[in-house]
């Protein structure tokens, strides 16, 4: 059985869609959900589930060290195999990165290496790019950069606002997401040399239908 801690922010959808796809499964245990604010909608979700939760706010910190210091003994505390960034809006330091190499996964709402940071439906569609999308990968101390591991892709219709463009990639990041960390748990994927190998073929490429 391999443990997961998923970090979040506030929604917690893909979290959700995590939690969901693991109910069915013995071989994946969710070790705690964890959030850097207080009340999150997600931690809450969580906790009904019968998930341990903790809050750990990033306010009582003086500094972005100090609490990924924190954060860091926090996750070992509850023995981690893999550390699952959901919709975690935090800027990450060396401090936590380091002591997950490898075992460190985060979803970003683009295609990488286009649109990292933020605003990414935003800046899609300012670009009048035609395809968008989703992708999961290893977290290395770059920020929105590091091997990939799965992308979902999405059109950009003519009427799209960042709302509807955001909402069409979201399905498809509740799909792609809980895929990984079926492959993470199978043991079918780990990073080698800061390239992702897959011990034998998976999909990982999704399209919108
Ligand atoms: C998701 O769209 C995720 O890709 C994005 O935040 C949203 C969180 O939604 N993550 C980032 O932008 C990371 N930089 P959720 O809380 O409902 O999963």
């Amino acid at each position: 059985q391999k443990r997961f801690v998923i970090l979040i922010s506030g929604r917690g959808s893909n979290m959700q869609a995590i939690v969901n796809m693991a109910k069915k499964r013995d071989d994946i245990h969710i070790a705690a959900v964890i959030s850097h604010k207080p009340n999150s909608v997600g931690l809450v979700w969580a906790k009904e589930q019968g998930i341990e939760t903790a809050e750990l706010l990033h306010k009582s910190y003086p500094t972005r060290e100090s609490y990924d210091e924190a954060l860091r003994d926090l996750v070992l505390s509850y023995q981690a195999d893999y550390v699952i960034l959901a919709g975690f809006m935090r800027i990450l330091t060396e401090v936590f990165i380091e002591p997950f190499k490898g075992r460190l996964i985060n979803i970003h709402p683009s295609l990488l290496p286009s649109f990292t940071g933020l605003d990414t439906h935003e800046r899609a569609i300012v670009e009048g790019v035609k395809v968008h999308g989703c992708t999961v990968h290893f977290v290395t101390p770059v920020l929105d950069v590091g091997p990939i591991i799965a992308q979902a892709i999405v059109p950009v219709h003519k009427k799209d606002d960042a709302d509807t463009l955001a909402a069409r990639v979201l399905t498809m990041e509740h799909q792609v997401y809980p895929a990984v960390v079926d492959y993470l748990a199978q043991d079918l994927l780990s990073l080698h040399n800061q390239q992702v190998e897959y011990k034998k073929p998976v999909t990982t490429l999704f399209v919108h239908p």
